[in-house]
């Protein structure tokens, strides 16, 4: 996505196997996925250069960088540790962020020294790629021409980027989202309607491909449980009855699509 209006894109990851995978993947993008289809496209331009590395290759491709964006798995740990090794690699003038889905850039830098703190912030991409919107968000410690460059250069790079004017765990989508997940979880708890008749009225009524319960399908139940869990560490007086739900259907192995059957059933797919 950071290509596709020219510029060149480096691609820092330990698994030489997912290199590879992100390259064939990124090259199918490209064929089947024409320059000018989506917002921001610009059409009179080429795609940009990716380059792939291992972690050694690092500090190089920082020293030709404006930006880096670690995405490395959903780990507290983890990121910390590669947002510190950033922090002492990274020249000065790189903005340094995190693509985390539920941590905030304020919590993943809670507690801890760094040389620069002040040009690190979260930016939150979508799956799948073409996705366009972006959300950014900094911290308390994120000077704010950070952000609005940010904010001008992933508009000049083809996104739709919206900025989340506060902390916030889930930015602004994912938090509403949220939500929407609880409390379908709650309506079948009770027993109001079923994952089908809901779906069944989500789409007829929001003109949408895929309802609360297939979307919860597709991303797995488990992942949706440690989704909600983080939000009520957070913020105690969320229900309970939706984790017990799902905590329930987990036991009796329904993640979703991933396991064949979650809230519907689902083709073994080989
Ligand atoms: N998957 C999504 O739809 C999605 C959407 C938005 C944001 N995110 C966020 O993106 C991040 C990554 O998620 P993902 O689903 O792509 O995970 P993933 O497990 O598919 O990919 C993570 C990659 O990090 C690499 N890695 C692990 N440790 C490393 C290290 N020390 N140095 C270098 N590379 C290392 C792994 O080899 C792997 O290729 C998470 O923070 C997630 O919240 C994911």
């Amino acid at each position: 996505m950071w290509s596709r209006c020219g510029r060149p894109v480096h691609i820092v990851d330990r698994n030489p196997l997912q290199l590879e995978r992100a390259s064939a993947q990124i090259q199918k993008l490209r064929q089947t996925w024409p320059l000018g289809s989506l917002p921001g496209d610009r059409t009179n331009t080429a795609w940009g250069a990716f380059a792939v590395s291992s972690p050694d290759g690092l500090a190089d491709s920082l020293g030709q960088s404006w930006l880096a964006i670690e995405c490395v798995p959903e780990v507290r740990p983890l990121k910390r540790s590669i947002l510190q090794e950033l922090d002492v690699l990274a020249p000065a003038d790189v903005i340094v962020a995190s693509n985390s889905s539920s941590f905030t850039i304020s919590e993943l830098l809670q507690g801890f020294q760094l040389q620069s703190p002040d040009r690190f912030a979260s930016i939150h991409s979508y799956w799948p790629p073409e996705t366009t919107p972006v959300e950014i968000m900094g911290a308390e410690s994120t000077r704010p021409e950070i952000l609005q460059t940010l904010m001008t250069q992933a508009a000049a790079h083809g996104f739709q980027p919206f900025l989340v004017r506060r902390s916030s765990t889930g930015y602004i989508y994912n938090r509403i989202w949220a939500a929407i997940k609880r409390e379908t979880l709650q309506v079948l708890d009770e027993g109001v309607a079923t994952a089908a008749e809901i779906d069944g009225l989500f789409k007829a009524v929001l003109q949408t491909p895929k309802g609360p319960c297939a979307q919860m399908d597709t991303v797995g139940l488990d992942v949706v449980l440690n989704i909600e869990e983080h939000y009520a560490e957070e913020r105690p007086e969320l229900p309970k009855a939706p984790r017990t739900y799902l905590e329930k259907m987990i036991a009796g192995g329904k993640l979703g699509v991933k396991s064949g059957e979650g809230f519907f059933k689902y083709e073994e797919t080989k």
